[in-house]
């Protein structure tokens, strides 16, 4: 099958490129590489590149041409930028998945659309989301991906678009670029540089394996029915304990934590139900504790010429607004 793979040169999109081609599909990577985008990540993979804006119609006709399906990972996916500037999160999440959206319309393409656990909200300690509840987002990023989501069913009612969502959790794994917990406490401490948890470090997330995350989405692409959304989940931890973790397979000093001014708005829980995408046969492989993050962190120990290039410039200028006044305070 050729697939179209948008924000295939992002963190997981790449882990998903690699996946298909390993399968024997063909896949067109369609990418604007934002500050996220990194060719390096499709180095040594047979794909086709279209640069361009999943919002930019004439980009995305180029991209689908020929393609049975279309995969949406193309996204702003930063929570803590989305509170410094919404409005790209808009521009690409909502409106450059409508834009995919026309093309699957017209061509009858499949369509996945890669979602995220976010668009649940807070959950309550005990709770798990299922794919029919109310989407209650909190923050700019995840309400932009509820607005996605809900477009993508609008389509699959009015015009019988053949499409379904993936609501993913956290996802960690090689390549991810380090603004998110895991890579950014995993270079700071490599680094010597403070590790600055939000709040008292007791929100808890899910933790899923970016292989595991792309086994899930692939799955929903080849026997996904129409209009159905499917979680794909994790293993629960709080963000204190991670960072402990990652002090201790660093070999870091534990002075580096720094307890930092929360994020505004901030979940303190997430959790799914993932039973549905577990019924048609999906498992994960990858325990988080055991294997998933010493592994990942080796990556990051392995590969510092793909990292520290990155935490300079633009990243440097991110960096110091996100976080400056709070390690200061
Ligand atoms: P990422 O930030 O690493 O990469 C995003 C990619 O999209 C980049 O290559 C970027 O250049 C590209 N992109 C951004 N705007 C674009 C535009 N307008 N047109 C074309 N390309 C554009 O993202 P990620 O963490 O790999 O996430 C991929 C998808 O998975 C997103 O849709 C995200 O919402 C979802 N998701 C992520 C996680 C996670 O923990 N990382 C969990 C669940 C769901
Ligand atoms: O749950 C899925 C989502 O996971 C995806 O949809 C998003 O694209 C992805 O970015 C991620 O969102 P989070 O906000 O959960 O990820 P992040 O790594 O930014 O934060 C994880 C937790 O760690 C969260 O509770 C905030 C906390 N944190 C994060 C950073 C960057 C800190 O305490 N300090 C930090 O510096």
């Amino acid at each position: 099958m050729r697939v179209l793979v948008t924000g295939g040169a992002g963190f997981i999109g790449s882990h998903f490129v690699r996946r298909l081609v390993a399968g024997g599909d063909s896949v067109v990577v369609l990418d604007k590489l934002t500050y996220a985008g990194n060719p390096a990540n499709l180095e040594g993979i047979e794909h086709e590149f279209v640069h361009g804006d999943i919002a930019d119609p004439v980009a995305v006709a180029t991209a689908t041409a020929g393609c049975a399906a279309i995969v949406n990972f193309a996204a702003e996916t930063h929570v803590d930028r989305s509170i410094l500037g919404p409005m790209e999160f808009v521009h690409t999440d909502v409106l450059g998945t409508m834009c995919l959206l026309e093309a699957a319309r017209e061509t009858d393409a499949r369509f996945v659309q890669v979602s995220t656990d976010e668009v649940y909200g807070d959950l309550e300690a005990g709770g798990r989301a299922q794919e029919g509840d109310p989407l209650r987002p909190s923050s700019p990023y995840s309400a932009a991906k509820a607005g996605g989501d809900l477009q993508v069913l609008a389509y699959v009612r009015t015009y019988g678009v053949h499409a379904s969502i993936t609501r993913g959790a956290n996802t960690y794994g090689p390549n991810q670029y380090p603004e998110k917990l895991v890579p950014l406490f995993t270079t700071n401490a490599m680094e010597g540089e403070p590790l600055p948890v939000y709040g008292d470090g007791k929100q808890v997330r899910e933790w899923l394996h970016a292989e595991d995350h792309c086994a899930g989405i692939e799955l929903v692409l080849r026997e996904g029915a129409p209009g159905e959304v499917y979680n794909v989940g994790g293993e629960d931890h709080e963000n204190i304990e991670i960072t402990h973790r990652i002090l201790e397979l660093t070999g870091a000093d534990p002075s580096l934590v720094r307890h930092v001014e929360d994020r505004a708005g901030h979940d303190r829980r997430y959790a799914l139900d993932d039973s549905k995408l577990r019924a048609l046969g999906w498992q994960p492989q990858h325990s988080f504790g055991e294997g998933g993050l010493p592994a990942t962190v080796d990556w990051y120990r392995d590969n510092r010429s793909w990292w520290e290039p990155i935490k300079s410039g633009a990243y440097r200028a991110y960096y110091d607004e996100q976080y400056a006044n709070r390690l200061k305070a």
